[in-house]
């Protein structure tokens, strides 16, 4: 038995295809998940997302739309064209473009969530930005991401716990922000750990640099699943008896 909805999703920000995919190799499809984000899209394109969906894994498209309705709903049918699991846009771009994304990728097919408020904000970028608190700030773009009918949001872990009304099986937290205990908090301000995170309703953590940056990246992806599974969740070794994580 795998598991069949794995809840870390590897984020692959390389350089290039080629360590990219040297990794992706590497991963159990039943066990996680990857995201592709702006370094590797920029480097690679299209192509890397088609190779990494040629190995059997989904693909979470962390592009961040944020741009004017029109320009962002048919940027998002393109992505959406590529076959990804999920892809994103920014909620800051407010309703009318968070409801264009929508319309251009129907539900039922690839996910469509909105960023809310970028993990590697503190409090002082809050100040400056003249956002607020980010407890508050995630809880209203949510709900403006759930009004438009999006299939989630991404938040901190930290705030979580708060928009659990808001979460079911047609609305889900993808957080990243994950750093496993005593690991350096790097650009990130609002972190959590992977148990933590889960501990305060996350659906799916995306994990990056703990990962891809650790000596041993196979080892330390390993360490994130056993705890996922220690959490109760993603559950079974499955395929990753047939030797890959
Ligand atoms: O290396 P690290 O674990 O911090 O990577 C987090 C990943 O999640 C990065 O690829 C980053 O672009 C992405 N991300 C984020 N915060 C968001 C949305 C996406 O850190 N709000």
């Amino acid at each position: 038995m795998s598991c069949e909805d794995p809840v870390i999703i590897v984020a692959l920000d390389f350089p290039d295809a080629s360590r990219a995919l040297d990794l992706a190799r590497r991963l159990d499809p039943a066990q996680c998940r990857v995201k592709v984000g702006l370094e590797l899209f920029c480097a690679e394109g299209p192509a890397v997302v088609r190779a990494l969906g040629g190995l059997g894994l989904e693909v979470f498209l962390d592009l961040k739309f944020h741009d004017i309705p029109n320009t962002v709903a048919r940027a998002c049918a393109r992505a959406a064209d590529l076959g990804v699991w999920m892809v994103n846009v920014h909620a800051l771009g407010g309703p009318r473009m968070l409801e264009a994304a929508r319309r251009a990728i129907p539900s039922g097919g690839t996910r469509l969530v909105g960023v809310t408020i970028l993990t590697s904000h503190g409090p002082e970028e809050m100040a400056a930005l003249g956002l607020g608190e980010s407890g508050a700030r995630v809880r209203g773009l949510s709900g403006m991401c759930r009004e438009a009918g999006l299939d989630g949001v991404v938040c901190s872990p930290q705030e979580a716990s708060g928009l659990q009304d808001l979460r079911g099986a047609d609305f889900v937290l993808v957080t990243p922000g994950i750093r496993p205990e005593g690991s350096a908090p790097d650009d990130q301000r609002r972190t959590q750990t992977i148990a933590q995170a889960l501990a305060s309703g996350a659906d799916y953590l995306v994990v990056g640099r703990p990962v891809t940056q650790a000596p041993d990246p196979a080892a330390a992806l390993a360490a994130c699943l056993a705890e996922v599974r220690a959490a109760g969740r993603g559950a079974v070794l499955g395929n990753g008896q047939r030797g890959r994580l």
